[in-house]
């Protein structure tokens, strides 16, 4: 842990430091044949996901009504992610709420594992992140879990996440955050301001834990069962940075949670407090099955995709329709399994516009070919943003760092 004189501060945009809730699954659901439908974990996402009976599983709270309005009263509205149930299920969110009425403001943490280029999934929570950091003007603690991709990839060698890490600081800071608030954390470059903590975590452990919640078997390598806690480490951070408990929530997909369940129930043993979630469901690749993902680069809009690449993947897209124009008119088209009504839905369209394209798509007056060009008109701007910005991104990373460091600095090790 720091000392005195090594503390972290957000104050300084330059930092230095330079001297059970553990449920036994991993949301994978049988059939009655045993057969498995879907899993969640934080490696793997498959199947069709049934997000009320992941809730169950994994011992989650859904977001009710009561819970939105008090969001409400500090935001002053409903976000269209809550509204249409994006983020759907949560911990704790109203302790952190009930404590930030009462003057103790809660820290932000989110993250990346940068295994390849960053798709239009991985914004989403990262949107919501900012907007919260917005309305509540709170501090945020950015993790890219470099380490996590290396270890959990046979096939990636660390040069390779290096490149992928730098791309995707970009992408982090094209999203807006402010950079007096959030700071940046590499695992492998800044592991000192970790490691102290992660250590403690590693040690309340077990390995039968461990094994039970991340599925760990005698086959995996060692580096994988240590790495949890290092993931963990930054929901006490903030509790050394202040000095004091300090709360922190968790924006993410439901997939990162089994992390939290570790972590949280052992946050008290610890002396700090569990940190709090709010989760999101997974936005769909473009084909007919399965979260969108970059390990399928086909079915995945990236923030690096020119133009006439999104039209095209866009155009190639899966989607709920008839199989011709004289059936779609006939028999309607099924919204509820269509990625491109998905992506209006929870990104583009407004409530009203919303609806009125399921009735129009569901009752036949409205074809494939309109929503598809309606999607491109507006991810080709939203994309094209996060474009421009990603230029200017690359000389502000200084000010993102936790070190205050340029990401590239030599750190070159020898004798002097
Ligand atoms: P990673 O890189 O897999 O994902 C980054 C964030 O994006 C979410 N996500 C998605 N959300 C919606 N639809 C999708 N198709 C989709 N794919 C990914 C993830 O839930 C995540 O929020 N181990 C983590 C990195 C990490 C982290 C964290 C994430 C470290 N600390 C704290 C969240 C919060 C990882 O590999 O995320």
């Amino acid at each position: 842990m720091p000392s005195e004189k090594e503390s972290i501060s957000f104050e300084k945009s330059n930092m230095t430091l330079d001297s059970s809730d553990a449920k036994i699954d991993n949301g994978s659901e049988s059939d009655s044949n045993g057969v498995k439908d879907f899993i969640v974990t934080p490696w793997e996402v498959t199947g069709d996901i049934d997000y009320s009976k992941l809730i169950e599983k994994f011992g989650t709270y859904t977001i009710s009504d009561a819970l939105l309005e008090k969001i409400k009263y500090f935001t002053g509205e409903i976000h269209p992610f809550l509204k249409n149930k994006y983020f759907f299920s949560h911990r704790d969110l109203d302790v952190v709420l009930d404590e930030y009425k009462r003057g103790n403001k809660f820290y932000l943490y989110t993250g990346r594992g940068p295994s390849g280029l960053v798709h239009l999934g991985h914004l989403m929570p990262w949107l919501f992140t900012k907007y919260l950091q917005e309305k509540f003007d709170v501090k945020l603690i950015f993790q890219l879990t470099d380490d996590e991709k290396f270890l959990f990839n046979s096939n990636l060698d660390m040069k390779t996440i290096q490149k992928y890490t730098y791309e995707n600081i970009l992408d982090i800071i094209s999203i807006g955050f402010d950079p007096k608030r959030t700071k940046i954390i590499v695992d492998t470059k800044h592991i000192k301001y970790l490691y102290p903590l992660s250590i403690e975590i590693a040690k309340k452990i077990t390995y039968s834990t461990a094994k039970a919640v991340f599925g760990f078997s005698n086959s995996s390598n060692i580096g994988m069962i240590g790495f949890p806690p290092v993931q963990g480490a930054p929901c006490f951070l903030p509790s050394i940075i202040e000095n004091k408990p300090t709360p922190v929530l968790i924006p993410a997909a439901i997939d990162q949670d089994p992390y939290w369940r570790v972590t949280r129930d052992i946050a008290e043993k610890l002396g700090y407090p569990k940190p709090a979630q709010i989760h999101s469901k997974f936005i769909p690749g473009l084909s007919s099955v399965g979260k969108m993902s970059s390990s399928k680069p086909e079915t995945a809009l990236f923030t690096v995709d020119d133009p006439e690449i999104l039209e095209t993947k866009i155009k190639n897209t899966f989607t709920g329709g008839q199989p011709t124009v004289a059936l779609q008119r006939k028999l309607g088209g099924n919204a509820n399994i269509c990625p491109v009504y998905w992506y209006l839905n929870y990104l583009f369209d407004t409530e009203k516009e919303s609806q009125e394209r399921y009735s129009d798509c569901t009752s036949g007056n409205l074809l494939c070919g309109e929503c598809k060009s309606d999607m491109i008109k507006n991810v080709k701007p939203f994309i094209k943003d996060i474009q421009t910005k990603r230029d200017k991104a690359q000389n502000l990373i200084k000010d993102f760092m936790i070190d205050g460091r340029e990401f590239f600095e030599d750190s070159s090790v020898g004798f002097k």
